[in-house]
């Protein structure tokens, strides 16, 4: 079996999974099939890999006889891959069951399951922690028996631990060292009933940052849509679903936003052919069993079709946005999302600073994106200078915009309000001693000269400000200026933020139209800086001089007017990305950037059996790798070298760091050029 990422988001990761019965996309929901009882076929809306219970298999006779004849495949009529449970949710129910782990396990194998799981105990949440620890060692002894049983079957190993993180993650740790297929994150079912997504936030965090990236994860026994773009944005890959036929027969829907009763409904909710095709009234008066089978296939519809959703997005870079749509559906979602502030630094590790989509502010929660904290950090790349003008925000890019911006700023003026303050010269100032940066929400400063890096031209927010977001502004802002020796400041800005002058210790202010001469702020920047500037903010400080050192000759877009090509003679140092304002090296930055940065600093080293082929400028793929700088995202441009630090290609990164070093299949690196 193997597991390869295609695309990622947030913590998601968008894969395929080879099985013995065929690939399958993930993120993935198995729709839970109940041997015998099975009346639907699943793979008609679109599920790719089923569930099913080797416990009640096992415990009716009939089906116990079929299974080991035919096997499970032909049992329950589905030709693609199968998972088995294996009784652990009855254990949990009844308290005991009447087969052992070895037996069930031996079991799964003989009925010829694609994936079987051992008995593990579904410790409940809020257990005593002797309880949960106890049971976890069981738990973990199972898996392991598991493994010395089974001949070929592909194992599932259930993290458990209850409701304790540091026993989630021991757990998670253990049985990562040994060789598992998948891991489900298991007896969460409680906390999703009774709706506590802050505590499951904090057991998913907990067991996902201790499993390795390279296996696929199941959040067992999640089968609401309300939670699975929450869930995959953590890190999950599997759902399964018995809820599309419990809550059928319930007479509820399932929806992306919630639950509706059918008794409630005067219109059908959705576009799929059972709600294109039925009134609430037609289906409230049918057999209890039509009906059922008819609700179960719009849940299966809903379902499936927000699983592809959530694919795309992935695709897209537009998860966290759907995160937050769907998060704002129950309360309780919306505070675990607010909760995911803890873990922003975690995440952002994982999520690829480059997206195709624009960054969509969605209220006060988009503050703790991992966008916005890396970029917060990531200004420390740059250079500091002496002064300091803080304008407004115009329309983005703010440099196209700036100088109506600024006459505004002259004009807006309140003279009356600093009279004792200097005036300041500011047709001497040049683009050496000034920086001048735009504040907006959510990315705070914005330094002109990487105003067109994404994400900093491509979001949007609203322009009317929420309280949280002027109190983000005003915090960041106020670390961001310490330093500066003079701080010049619109009044116009000073209002929008309602920064606190005492606390900026702003000098120089004002200054009004008719006595200064107001120079065009797009005069005072220049390309050379900022190529320069780009650089440190992606590659780290001094990479900018690094590249750009010497004599360069900027080309720009004849239809634009944007930078496009920095050569050096007939070499190549970088082209500027039109799409994201982003520096793709050529080969000579990349001989530049690997000169200037020391080892292993964007390097991703790869062994002597890859090194011709990357000389070649073919693809790295991870199981090549054997080292890495562990500060590399996904999309960004990486050098990738050998052993003895040699340069032999450079590329853009598709997994993360930890994720290369995880990974023992799939592509890692797109190379862009070898050949040194
Ligand atoms: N189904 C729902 N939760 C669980 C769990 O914790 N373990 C197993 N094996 N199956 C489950
Ligand atoms: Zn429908």
């Amino acid at each position: 079996m193997t597991f390869e990422i295609k695309y990622k988001d947030a913590r998601g990761r968008a894969g395929v999974l080879k099985t013995p019965h065929g690939t399958l996309k993930t993120p993935a929901l198995m729709p839970v099939i109940h041997p015998g009882k099975q009346t639907l076929d699943v793979s008609k809306y679109g599920a790719e890999m089923v569930i099913t219970n080797a416990y009640l298999i096992y415990k009716n006779m009939d089906l116990r006889v079929k299974a080991l004849k035919d096997g499970v495949h032909e049992l329950i009529n589905f030709s693609g891959p199968i998972m088995t449970d294996s009784g652990s949710f009855q254990l949990s129910l009844y308290g005991d069951i009447d087969v052992s782990n070895r037996e069930i396990v031996e079991f799964q194998e003989k009925i010829g399951t694609d994936i079987g799981t051992s008995l593990d105990i579904p410790t409940p949440p809020f257990v005593g922690r002797r309880r949960a620890e106890e049971e976890m060692e069981v738990t973990l002894s199972r898996a392991k028996e598991a493994l010395e049983v089974r001949n070929s079957l592909m194992l599932n190993s259930v993290v458990q631990g209850s409701t304790y993180p540091d026993l989630r993650a021991k757990c998670a740790q253990t049985l990562s060292e040994m060789d598992f297929d998948i891991h489900p994150i298991g007896a969460v079912v409680p906390l999703m009933e009774s709706y506590q997504y802050s505590t499951l936030l904090d057991v998913i965090m907990a067991s996902v940052e201790n499993l390795p990236d390279s296996r696929p994860r199941h959040l067992m026994g999640a089968g609401h849509p309300m939670i699975f773009s929450f869930a995959v944005a953590l890190g999950c890959d599997f759902f399964d679903s018995a809820a599309y036929i419990l809550y059928a027969q319930d007479d509820r829907l399932l929806m992306p936003d919630g639950t509706y009763k059918l008794e409630n409904l005067v219109e059908m909710p959705c576009s799929c052919p059972i709600c294109n095709s039925y009134s609430p009234e037609e289906l409230r008066i049918m057999k209890k069993a039509e009906r059922t089978k008819l609700l179960a296939q719009h849940n299966l519809h809903i379902s499936l079709a927000e699983i592809r959703q959530i694919r795309q997005s992935i695709a897209d870079g537009s998860l966290w946005e759907l995160v937050e749509k769907r998060c704002r559906n129950h309360p309780y979602l919306l505070d675990a999302l607010r909760k995911m502030k803890k873990y922003t630094s975690e995440l952002e590790r994982y999520d690829p600073p480059y997206k195709k989509t624009a960054f969509f502010y969605s209220g006060p929660e988009s503050l703790n994106r991992p966008e916005v904290h890396r970029h917060l950090e990531r200004l420390n790349r740059l250079p500091r200078k002496k002064r300091l003008l803080l304008l407004p925000p115009t329309e983005k890019p703010y440099s196209k915009h700036v100088d109506q911006g600024v006459m505004n700023f002259y004009s807006n003026m309140k003279i009356s309000d600093y009279s004792n303050t200097k005036i300041p010269d500011l047709a001497k100032f040049s683009g050496e001693n000034l920086q001048i940066v735009v504040v907006d929400i959510p990315f705070v400063v914005i330094p002109l000269e990487i105003d067109e890096v994404y994400p900093l031209a491509q979001n949007e927010a609203p322009q009317t400000m929420d309280q949280d977001a002027r109190k983000f502004l005003r915090d960041h802002l106020e670390r961001f200026v310490e330093g500066y020796q003079e701080i010049l400041v619109s009044a116009e800005a000073l209002e929008i933020f309602n920064i606190p002058l005492e606390n900026l210790d702003i000098t120089g202010n004002p200054f009004h139209e008719n006595e200064i001469k107001i120079p065009s702020i797009n005069s005072l920047l220049n390309d050379e800086i900022k190529i320069r500037y780009i650089a440190d903010y992606q590659f780290g400080s001094g990479s900018g001089k690094a590249l750009f050192d010497g004599e360069t000759n900027i080309i720009k877009s004849k239809k634009t007017g944007k930078i496009r090509y920095i050569y050096d003679g007939d070499d190549l140092i970088a082209t500027l990305r039109a799409r994201d304002g982003v520096l793709v090296l050529g080969m000579e930055g990349a001989r530049r950037l690997h000169s200037h940065l020391p080892y292993p600093i964007n390097r991703v080293v790869v062994n002597e059996d890859a090194e011709p082929f990357a000389r070649e400028g073919k693809s790295i793929f991870a199981k090549f790798i054997i080292d890495c700088d562990m500060n590399i995202r996904a999309s960004e441009e990486v050098l990738v070298v050998n052993q003895d630090d040699e340069l032999l290609a450079f590329g853009k990164s598709i997994l993360n760091a930890e994720e290369f070093t995880s990974f023992n299949t799939g592509q890692a690196v797109k190379t862009r050029k070898g050949g040194f």
